[in-house]
C-alpha cells in the first residue's frame, strides 16, 4: 500500500487527520506543510465557476486543476475527486480513474455514494486504484441539501453503507453533515479514517474547503468557521496598488529599468 496512505490510517485512534481542499499550486504549498491529505474537490464547480451543481464539472477541469495542485503537494496524500457521470459503471470508472492518476499523479481518487457503487469500488481497488469514499450529503446527486441520519432508518442506511464502502477496499471516508452521534458510531465501528466536514468533532479528521476557511468565498454554511478575512487584505491592497498608480507613486525607478 501506498506510504502515504498508511501514515494516515496509522493515526486511527491516535491524532487527527487533518484534511483540506486546494485548486491550485500556490495555494497547495501552503497547505501541504499542514496538512495529512490534500483534497482537489468538485466544489471547485460552485466556489471558482459559479456553477449551480458540481454536476457540470468535467474530468478535464478536474485534471486541470489537480496539475496545478500536484505542484505544490509533496508531503501530503493527494486525492483527487472524480465528477459527476465519469464513474456510471466499473469499466468506465476505472479508464477515467486510470486517466486522472496518470495525467495528475495523484495518490487516489474519490467517489461519491454507498451501495449502489459498491460494485464499482471494488472494481477500482481490485485494479489497484486508492479510493476514498462519501456518504451522508452527496452533493453530485443530492436533492435535499440538510444533515443527514435525522431517522433511525436513514442512520441504519449510512452506517451499513459505510460499512460495505470499508468491505470494498476503500482507506478513507468523507463524512458530509452527519448527525454527530452517528458519526461517532461510524467513526468507532471502522478500522479506515473517517473525515467530517458538517460531522462534528467525532471523526477521525476534519475538511474543509479553503476558500471559506480564509473568507475569500462569501460561504455562510453552519460548519465552516473563517479563520482570516483574505477578502479584506485583497481589498485593501488593490485599493492601495489603484491609489498610489491614479498618484504616480507607483512605479518607482527601483521598478523599472534604466540604462
Ligand atoms: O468537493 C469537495 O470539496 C469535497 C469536500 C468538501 C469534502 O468533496
Amino acid at each position: 500500500m501506498n506510504k502515504k496512505i498508511n501514515k494516515i490510517l496509522n493515526k486511527k485512534n491516535k491524532s487527527k487527520v487533518i484534511c483540506l481542499t486546494a485548486y491550485s499550486k500556490n495555494v497547495a504549498s501552503i497547505l501541504d506543510k499542514y496538512c495529512d491529505l490534500v483534497l482537489v474537490g468538485d466544489s471547485l464547480g460552485s466556489v471558482l465557476y459559479n456553477y449551480r451543481s458540481t454536476k457540470e464539472v468535467t474530468l478535464e477541469t478536474m485534471i486541470s486543476h489537480s496539475k496545478s495542485v500536484r505542484l505544490g503537494v509533496k508531503k501530503s496524500l493527494m486525492v483527487v475527486d472524480m465528477p459527476y457521470n465519469t464513474y456510471r459503471n466499473p469499466k468506465e470508472a476505472l479508464k477515467n480513474a486510470r486517466l486522472v492518476m496518470k495525467k495528475t499523479k495523484c495518490d487516489a481518487v474519490k467517489l461519491e455514494g454507498g451501495k449502489k457503487i459498491i460494485h464499482i469500488i471494488k472494481f477500482l481497488v481490485r485494479n489497484k486504484i486508492p479510493v476514498m469514499g462519501h456518504l451522508g450529503i452527496l452533493p453530485q446527486t443530492e436533492k435535499k441539501f440538510t444533515y443527514k441520519g435525522k431517522k433511525v432508518s436513514e442512520q441504519n442506511r449510512i452506517l451499513k453503507d459505510a460499512k460495505l464502502l470499508e468491505t470494498a477496499g476503500i482507506f478513507s471516508v468523507v463524512l458530509e453533515c452527519i448527525e454527530t452521534k452517528l458519526a461517532k458510531k461510524i467513526t468507532e465501528q471502522l478500522n479506515i479514517i473517517t473525515i467530517g466536514i458538517g460531522s462534528s468533532a467525532n471523526c477521525d479528521g476534519q475538511v474543509l474547503v479553503i476558500d471559506d476557511l480564509i473568507g475569500l468565498s462569501q460561504s455562510k454554511f453552519r460548519f465552516v468557521k473563517k479563520y482570516a478575512n483574505i477578502n479584506q487584505i485583497i481589498n485593501s491592497a488593490v485599493k492601495k496598488y489603484k491609489f498610489e498608480v491614479l498618484k504616480k507613486r507607483f512605479p518607482k525607478a527601483k521598478h523599472s529599468f534604466n540604462n
